[in-house]
């Protein structure tokens, strides 16, 4: 499958002087269509600023960033309109599904659908939440919703403009581990039905088989998991 985003040579340091925390140091990875990985490392070694980086939220300050095989971000410079490449083709999920309170399950998905200029989509809406095995919670308010539906609510929601990458931050954070290793295996399943590269933060080693590829990050350096390194021998 062709590549959805590749990363060359991100350096990202925040503060100066003594103090200065090098998050990103000489990354680089490639996430093709059609995969699923997991990225692991322990708190503060830089998943989440390299998750912004690729989302275009907060660039790196050197590196650059390549969206279907385009040069992007340039030394943390905006060479397209990443609002727009944001809006229209990228999906985010974080650790709290951060649904709209005062909408209902299938109306945070259609608004979702419109403001990425879909037309149908209250349609659409419908059928992500059935996809996503919650679509008889579609007239639901969030706070009526368990923290395993509200994610799968927010997935949908993710997935509203078919993004060729989903960022996902910590998305099961908050759930046990039967709810967990459930919303990971809807990322694979997202990943290989749809075609779309998906790239998850987690700290949790349960459900690791799910993924296609592991990544693991320490003081802002990348490096593949043992396990790819031991799928390729
Ligand atoms: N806005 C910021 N200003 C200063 N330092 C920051 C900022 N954001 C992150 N850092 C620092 O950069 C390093 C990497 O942070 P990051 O949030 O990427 O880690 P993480 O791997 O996502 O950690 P966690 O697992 O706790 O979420 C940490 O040392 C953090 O303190
Ligand atoms: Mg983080």
């Amino acid at each position: 499958m062709s590549e959805a985003v590749r990363a060359v040579a991100l350096f990202k340091t925040y503060g100066v002087g003594p103090s200065a925390v090098h998050a990103l140091d000489d990354v680089n990875l490639t996430i093709a269509r059609g995969t699923v990985a997991a990225l692991l490392g322990p708190s503060g070694s830089g998943k989440s600023t390299l998750i912004k980086a690729l989302g275009f939220v907060s660039p790196a300050d050197r590196g650059e960033v390549y969206f279907e095989g385009r040069l992007v971000v340039k030394d943390g410079a905006p060479l397209a309109d990443l609002a727009y490449l944001r809006r229209r083709h990228l999906g985010f999920v974080f650790q709290k599904a951060n649904l709209t309170s005062f909408l209902t399950a299938r109306e945070n998905v259609e608004i979702a659908c419109e403001f990425g200029g879909k037309t149908d989509g209250r349609k659409r809406a419908r059928e992500l939440l059935e996809y996503l095995d919650v679509a008889g919670r579609e007239h639901s308010y969030p706070e009526m919703l368990s923290g395993g539906e509200q994610q799968r609510v927010a997935i949908a929601r993710a997935l509203a403009n078919e993004p060729s990458l989903i960022l996902a931050d910590e998305p099961t954070a908050a759930l046990d581990s039967v709810r967990s290793r459930s919303v990971m295996e809807l990322f694979r399943k997202v990943a290989h039905d749809r075609g779309a590269a998906v790239l998850v933060v987690t700290h949790d080693h349960r459900a690791l088989e799910v993924f296609d590829e592991l990544y693991e990050m320490e003081d802002g350096k990348l490096r593949p998991h043992t396990r790819n390194t031991a799928a390729v021998k």
